[in-house]
């Protein structure tokens, strides 16, 4: 399985299919534990992804560290975390439809090779890849889905948005969130002490 793995991470480092690749200084494939029950499925790297090759290292990433972290998940030793896309936006600028069909089966050959129990789609662009719903984020985040391979997934806020809204009073997209990771990690347990 590995293996397998191994050969789409560098597929992705040479890829040429989008003109991101003449923009980028590192292709960012995936960190955390590869068989895990759990992925996380962001939107695509940013400035320190691609600087240092790694997802969500940047200030979004930190938040997601220590919400993870609040419920006793780490992604040293709970988490498999990718992206949509594999490469950075220029000037972090939402992907545009070409690359993320361009980008689209090594997302899926992630999925489809390490079959995870849990997906959490993270934002909306995330959300968009795989639920076909005219529903925004707001109204469908913390609900489960039916995933691929059996899985269930959940669209969750992305660290950015959270980022830019402080409150955490009650109904405020922290606190939501807060409830969101509560599910998750119960999800989780469910899976892991079963
Ligand atoms: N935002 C994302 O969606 N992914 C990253 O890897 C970093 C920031």
């Amino acid at each position: 399985m590995y293996e397998e793995l191994e050969k789409i991470r560098h597929a992705c480092q040479t890829c040429q299919k989008c003109p991101l690749w003449q923009t980028r200084t590192n292709s960012v494939f995936a960190d955390g534990i590869p068989n895990s029950k759990l992925m996380l499925i962001g939107e695509a790297p940013g400035f320190n992804e691609d600087q240092q090759g790694r997802p969500f290292v940047g200030r979004a990433g930190q938040l997601l560290d220590k919400i993870f972290e609040s419920v006793g998940l780490s992604r040293t030793k709970d988490i498999y975390i990718c992206n949509t896309l594999k490469c950075r936006p220029p000037d972090n600028r939402d992907p545009l439809p070409e690359e993320k069909a361009a980008c689209k089966a090594y997302l899926q050959a992630q999925v489809d090779i390490l079959k995870p129990r849990l997906i959490l789609l993270c934002g909306r662009i995330a959300m968009a890849s795989f639920l076909d719903t005219p529903l925004g984020i707001t109204k469908i985040r913390g609900k489960w889905f039916d995933g691929p391979h059996g899985s269930k997934m959940m669209p969750i806020f992305h660290p950015s948005y959270l980022l830019r809204n402080a409150s955490r009073e009650k109904g405020s997209p922290k606190w939501l969130m807060w409830q969101d990771i509560q599910e998750v990690k119960r999800a989780y347990d469910a899976l892991t002490q079963s």
